[in-house]
């Protein structure tokens, strides 16, 4: 899009400068309408495509919103990389390491044969086989504890209390066959020891979490602060345990195209099949967006372009 990135280092711009660019990013990005709603979750494909949220928090809570900023959907496989920080948090690095893996897979987010090309081993914590095994790690005594220690621990980067869409849990809970699937293939390889049908249904929930554009920044910029949440000062992980999820996340956050994603934009990103991205700049803060029009690999077409344009312009590629 003809903007130049020119410096990699340093702080973000002052205030105005970057209350400007957000604008401009929303306005240059917002007469996209390629792609398409995600429909294999029925109640998703109800969503309205004209919304379009983008939101920067830096890492000093200052947050610039422009659209829908504030305008909840479900936050689907984002969850994936705070559900990991926690647990991260809870088993340290090499143990989360050994048990749920950090490579890329190069095949869907969805994909069986990806378990049985590894011998069962998830191999990546943010395809729905990893991710599995990482809910099923969640502390917690019963599923209904992992359960309400996801959302406090997911509200604790959010900074707000954040709830369950009861519509959307309800939608995939009755479509989501292959995740029980996928579910029953790592138990019988002893990668999940705990009833995997109520893993996930754990994580079934944590994807059904309402969140905003405002909200992915917020959680993004714990990541980006070392794991101390910026506006509400509250330390939610500590500073390995963010370097580890940003790792994860800049090999594997953008499905089948995080090569191209980090090759374009630089940054350690999450998106999600409802149509939110967020992507960190560590040291410096973090993009939220949402608009719900994807591309064939299922990554916001409008949050990408956002992301990329203020990418540049801010300077936070980090190569
Ligand atoms: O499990 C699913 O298929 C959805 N709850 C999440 C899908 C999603 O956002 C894709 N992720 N990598």
């Amino acid at each position: 899009d003809g903007v130049e990135q020119e410096v990699a280092t340093g702080a973000l711009p002052g205030w105005d400068q970057v209350e400007r660019l957000v604008h401009a990013a929303h306005e240059r990005c917002r007469a996209h309408d390629g792609g398409q709603v995600a429909d294999y979750i029925p109640v998703l494909a109800e969503v309205d495509p004209g919304l379009f949220g983008v939101v920067v928090a830096d890492s000093g809570g200052e947050v610039h919103a422009v659209g829908d900023a504030d305008v909840e959907f479900s936050v689907q496989s984002i969850s994936k990389a705070f559900v990991y920080a926690l647990v991260c948090e809870a088993y340290g690095h090499q143990e989360v390491l050994e048990r749920v893996g950090v490579n890329n897979t190069g095949l869907a987010f969805n994909s069986v044969m990806a378990v049985e090309l590894n011998d069962g081993h998830p191999r990546n914590p943010m395809v729905n086989a990893g991710a599995l095994a990482t809910t099923a790690l969640m502390p917690g005594a019963t599923p209904a504890e992992q359960w309400e220690n996801v959302r406090t621990g997911l509200s604790r980067f959010a900074g707000r209390q954040l709830e369950l869409d009861g519509v959307v849990y309800r939608s995939e809970a009755e479509t989501n066959m292959r995740n029980k699937a996928i579910a029953r293939l790592l138990e019988s390889y002893g990668r999940i020891r705990t009833d995997p049908l109520e893993v996930v249904d754990v994580y079934t929930r944590q994807c059904a979490l309402r969140v905003s554009a405002r909200d992915l920044a917020v959680m993004g910029a714990t990541l980006a602060d070392g794991g101390v949440n910026p506006v509400t000062g509250e330390r939610v992980v500590s500073a390995q345990v963010c370097r580890d999820t940003l790792a994860v996340l800049a090999s594997t956050g953008m499905y089948e195209s995080s090569g191209e994603w980090l090759f374009e934009i630089g940054l350690p990103a999450k998106s999600g099949v409802s149509g939110g991205i967020v992507a960190v700049a560590p040291g410096k803060g973090a993009i939220g967006t949402f608009s719900p029009l994807l591309d064939p690999a299922g990554n916001s077409v409008r949050g990408q372009r956002a992301t990329a344009y203020l990418s540049r312009a801010l300077g936070l590629n980090l190569f």
